[in-house]
């Protein structure tokens, strides 16, 4: 799958990777997936892409070829490949804080986090949904599959439930504590999952999606359409007039506004042009072709709720992803609330091994979540119907081959 410019991705032949250097190796993908992240590269609201690029950071697969200072794993292992990529020797890598390694990316010690698939800044690797991939320092960036374990378990793991799990981290999570998950997509469905393992008394879930609310239901969490009610008074409604301890943002820089309800009356013009304006710092160009490739229209909103909707001297943790050059936060509410505010990508590596071993044991099961399967062929079309959010198309897992 090929990222040619916003608006344009297809399925193209490509070259097979190969190992390069000693700690290389080649991974045979079974399954891959498809991330909120890639939509932000389609829509244009995560700029700097390089055309040609292939696409993807969530698989699993089989070990292939490795190159000799790899001797962790020997080809026909099954693996799984966290999403962002880290040395494994550096002190950032040392310390868990895989994102934010100091020598993967080729870019320098200060470009912040590789992954897979991603923008020019992030390396560019070569992403995973493809039928082979090239894995840096694989001796860190692959991690064993249990016994027990499937692989469509297993590709919960490679991203989007680390993250959801890191999510709940930075937001503090603890014992009895009221938790507000922004955002119901499968980085949302996973926080509820994650914040419930970690503690949370009661968890609300706020989105605009009926059939994405009602999944989040299913795992008990307290639904509000924000289509229907303002999200901030309900939450505050319900936790008599406090506030949520926690809160995550799984949503980012493609926030929607209401579209109807009290939500949508309170909007002023002024706001309308604030999220006019950050829509143009988001994305100065793009992908947008009808319905297709929309970006959200009110790329501040969520974090908006988020300090809103927040209990005084409580905190927020963000993973929904905003590119590096926007700067919209409501700062001096969130200094004079008193809040703590984390943020960042995923430490994914630091996370999957722990994950896995809990889904083994049968302590969590990610998959509740997954609602569609498509195989290679069909991926533009399941790529399309994630975009436009279609009713049943929450986390589409790839078929890639096996
Ligand atoms: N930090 C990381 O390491 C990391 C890793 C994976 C994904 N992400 C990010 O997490 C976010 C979610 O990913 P996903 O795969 O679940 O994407 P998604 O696009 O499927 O989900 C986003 C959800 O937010 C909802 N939403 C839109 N506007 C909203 C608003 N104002 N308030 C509440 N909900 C709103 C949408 O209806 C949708 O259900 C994305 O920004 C993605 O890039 C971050
Ligand atoms: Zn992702
Ligand atoms: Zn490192």
């Amino acid at each position: 799958m090929v990222w040619h410019d916003v608006g344009k991705i297809s399925l193209d032949e490509v070259p097979d990777p190969a190992v390069r250097g000693p700690e290389d190796a080649v991974v045979r993908i079974t399954a891959s997936a498809i991330c909120g992240t890639d939509l932000h590269f389609v829509r244009g609201t995560m700029p700097g892409m390089e055309p040609g690029t292939v696409l993807g950071h969530e698989a699993v697969g089989i070990v292939e070829e490795t190159g000799p200072n790899v001797r962790n794993f020997v080809p026909g292992d099954r693996v799984v490949i966290p999403s962002t990529i880290g040395c494994g020797r550096c002190s950032y890598c040392r310390a868990g804080y895989y994102a934010q390694c100091d020598v993967a990316n080729p870019n320098g010690p200060s470009a912040g986090t590789s992954f897979y698939g991603g923008p020019r800044s992030t390396g560019p690797f070569d992403g995973l949904q493809a039928e082979y991939a090239r894995v840096p320092y694989a001796h860190t960036n692959l991690v064993a599959i249990p016994p027990g374990v499937t692989d469509e378990q297993a590709l919960m793991v490679s991203d989007i439930l680390p993250t959801a799990w890191f999510g709940a981290r930075l937001a503090e999570v603890g014992t009895g504590d009221t938790v507000a998950v922004l955002g119901a997509g499968p980085v949302g469905q996973l926080a509820v999952l994650s914040a419930r393992i970690q503690g949370a008394g009661r968890v609300f879930v706020v989105d605009g999606h009926a059939d994405r609310l009602e999944t989040a239901r299913l795992q008990n969490a307290e639904t509000v359409d924000f289509n229907a009610e303002d999200p901030v008074e309900a939450v505050r409604d319900f936790t008599g007039g406090i506030g949520a301890d926690r809160v995550i943002d799984a949503v980012g820089v493609d926030a929607e506004s209401p579209a109807s309800g009290p939500a949508a009356e309170a909007i002023t013009r002024e706001d309308r042009r604030e999220f006019e304006r950050e829509q143009a710092q988001a994305a100065p160009r793009t992908g947008q072709d009808g319905a297709q490739w929309r970006p959200g229209d009110a790329p501040g909103e969520a974090l908006r709720w988020a300090v809103d909707m927040v209990a005084k001297a409580g905190t927020i943790g963000i993973v929904g992803v905003y590119p590096p050059h926007y700067t919209s936060f409501p700062l001096g509410l969130a200094m004079n609330r008193n809040l703590t505010v984390k943020a960042g990508n995923c430490n994914h590596r630091r996370y999957v091994p722990g994950l896995l071993s809990r889904i083994a044991k049968g302590g969590a099961d990610p998959t509740t979540i997954l609602t569609q399967q498509a195989r290679l062929p069909g991926v533009i079309e399941a790529y399309e119907a994630f975009d436009r959010r279609e009713p049943g198309w929450t986390k589409v897992a790839l078929e890639v081959s096996g």
